[in-house]
């Protein structure tokens, strides 16, 4: 049985399943639009989401918006979430113990969500999804269909602002995705002038 937003919220905010709640300011749990076909995955909060409880909203989530403002997508019609959703200290990678004692709030947001697509941003998002073995500089680009979801990785935007090299890869996971959000007739209000 799927469990309802409000269930889902309240466990997020009094879980103690790990370590990390106790250095937050506050819980991240995710946002957007609860029926999106598109669900975009990062890795944790960062200071700004820490302070405003939202996700991506400090300069990675900047250039998110500016990636998805690039294949026509305004943020209000994805629904943003990241693995954990407490920020580790120092915003340093969510242990594998920590990433799965949350791992089950993330499930239950995709069950709640039922996107037809999900993109993970960077490599903790891959190692949740599809699993700790899979490198990001292997495997993004590349769909992966799980449960009737299709899922691509990409870098995090992070890490594109650390290497704007690697900005022309992501331009192409994009272009990817938003090839196949049109393929499955998904935002077709957003895409149908394209086709004109
Ligand atoms: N990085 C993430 O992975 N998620 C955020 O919400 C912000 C930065």
């Amino acid at each position: 049985m799927r469990i309802s937003w409000e269930t889902l919220w309240n466990d997020i905010h009094t879980c103690e399943r790990c370590g990390l709640h106790a250095g937050c300011t506050q819980k991240v749990p995710g946002q957007g639009d609860v029926h999106a076909p598109l669900m975009l995955i990062g890795e944790g909060p960062g200071e700004q989401e820490d302070r405003q409880g939202l996700a991506f909203v400090g300069p990675a989530g900047q250039l998110l918006t500016k990636m998805l403002d690039a294949i026509q997508l305004p943020r209000d019609r994805v629904y943003i979430c990241n693995v954990v959703k407490c920020r580790p200290p120092r915003n340093r990678q969510p242990s594998p113990e920590e990433m799965q004692a949350c791992i089950g709030h993330l499930r239950a947001q995709v069950a709640l969500v039922r996107p037809r697509v999900i993109v993970l941003l960077g490599a903790t998002a891959v190692s949740a999804v599809l699993g700790p073995d899979l490198r990001i500089t292997r495997c993004r680009g590349q769909w992966f269909e799980k449960k009737g979801v299709s899922i691509l990785a990409t870098y995090h935007p992070s890490a594109l602002l650390r290497d704007p090299a690697k900005k022309r890869d992501a331009w192409t996971d994009l272009k990817r995705v938003r090839d196949r959000l049109k393929e499955l007739d998904l935002y077709s209000d957003l895409y149908k002038e394209d086709e004109a």
